[in-house]
């Protein structure tokens, strides 16, 4: 083995992409040293759980295998992780030990999905609005930062961002405060062509700058997928609870999958799958459950996770919302049930 191979190597493994995810091992600064040790190849790499790291070890053994016979695949805790082990009050965003940029929330749940509008902001705004109905303190964060549609589903899109000192001061509607990065456009429709550290970068000074006051609960909008958002949002605060969204189709079961995967993988409790879109109510009142029924439920089951709520395709819902009149303030009775339900049972789940 010679030096060449070795730079060979590290190319490879730089430009590998994690399991299901598309951010290749560098971006996610997950490699450490690769040397020649004694004549074989030994790969360090910086995993924070022990699960991801046979993840990425299988697949790397299953690449190399080949044009290497001798290589050994260690995980290397990162010096700083190491002092944040050995004292508790130092921490440096592994995501067992998450850091908490957000200490003013008693919880904090975020709604995830695997694939693009299945409906996680018209979740994420009536879940918040819910919650509120219920007496409870609720901010919710549009972490969306490409496609910020929170202001729009709330009612708040002529807004912009107000500071108040040196704080920013949320917007406030149907009871729950606000936060997107929708507000800091000069046009609603300006598209946001920011690198991905500049996104994050937004989304963790919406979590420290913006004046919450306390919270009882701080609803996260993600971005679709399984991205770096979601993974420093799992570094840097200490989610409650994940909330997968889906619809009954087996395309976006697929991706549900590994949307719950990589929850699992950065050890984020998941407290909840809801299945949007399920069915449309007939004339008759009978449920018509067009995409088959029961998807949702078996991927529950599969996973090992509470089923919270179906909720019906129904224009209303769909008028309401692109409207900024959530179904659970403004519509019918049933549409409002239906998303206090779901409240109801996330938060009598045992991981909130
Ligand atoms: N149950 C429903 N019935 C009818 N329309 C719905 C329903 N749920 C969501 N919609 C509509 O589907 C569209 C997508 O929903 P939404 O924006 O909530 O999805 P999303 O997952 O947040 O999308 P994105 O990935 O783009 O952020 C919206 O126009 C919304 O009003
Ligand atoms: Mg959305």
């Amino acid at each position: 083995m010679n030096r060449d191979e070795v730079d060979e190597v590290l190319k490879f493994l730089k430009e590998m992409k994690y399991p299901n995810l598309d951010r290749t091992l560098d971006e996610l600064k997950l490699i450490g040293e690769v040397a020649i040790v004694e004549k074989k190849l030994k790969i360090h790499l910086l995993m924070v759980s022990n699960d991801a790291f046979q993840k990425v070890k299988k697949e790397i053994e299953k690449e190399l295998g080949d044009k290497f016979s001798d290589f050994q695949i260690t995980k290397q805790i990162s010096e700083a992780q190491k002092e944040a082990e050995k004292s508790p009050s130092l921490n440096y965003g592994s995501t067992q030990k998450p850091n908490n940029r957000a200490p003013y929330a008693k919880k904090i749940i975020a709604v995830t999905s695997g694939k693009g509008g299945v409906g996680k902001t018209t979740v994420s705004v009536n879940l918040s609005i819910a919650l509120s109905q219920m007496g409870y303190k609720v901010g919710i964060l549009d972490s969306d930062v490409y496609g910020p549609n929170v202001p729009r589903m709330t009612g708040t899109e002529d807004e912009k961002l107000v500071w108040s000192g040196d704080k920013i001061a949320p917007h406030q509607n149907f009871g729950i405060k606000i936060m997107s990065v929708g507000y800091t456009t000069p046009k609603k429709d300006t598209p946001l062509v920011w690198r991905g550290s500049v996104a994050v970068s937004a989304v963790i000074q919406f979590l420290e700058d913006v004046d919450w006051g306390e919270l009882d609960f701080l609803v996260i909008d993600m971005p679709p997928g399984t991205g770096d958002i979601q993974l420093t949002m799992a570094q840097e605060l200490p989610i409650s609870a994940g909330v997968i969204v889906t619809t009954p189709q087996m395309v976006s079961l697929d991706d549900v999958s590994r949307a719950i995967m990589m929850f699992k993988d950065i050890k984020v409790n998941i407290g909840g799958i809801i299945e949007n879109m399920s069915y449309f109510v007939e004339a008759n009142g009978e449920k018509n459950y067009i995409f088959g029924k029961g998807g949702g439920e078996a991927i529950s089951k599969k996973y090992d996770i509470p089923f919270i709520g179906e909720i019906p395709l129904q224009s209303e819902i769909r008028e309401l919302s692109d409207n900024g009149k959530p179904p659970v303030a403004l519509g019918d009775e049933k549409q409002k049930a239906i998303f206090k339900e779901i409240a109801e049972k996330l938060i009598h789940n045992d991981t909130l």
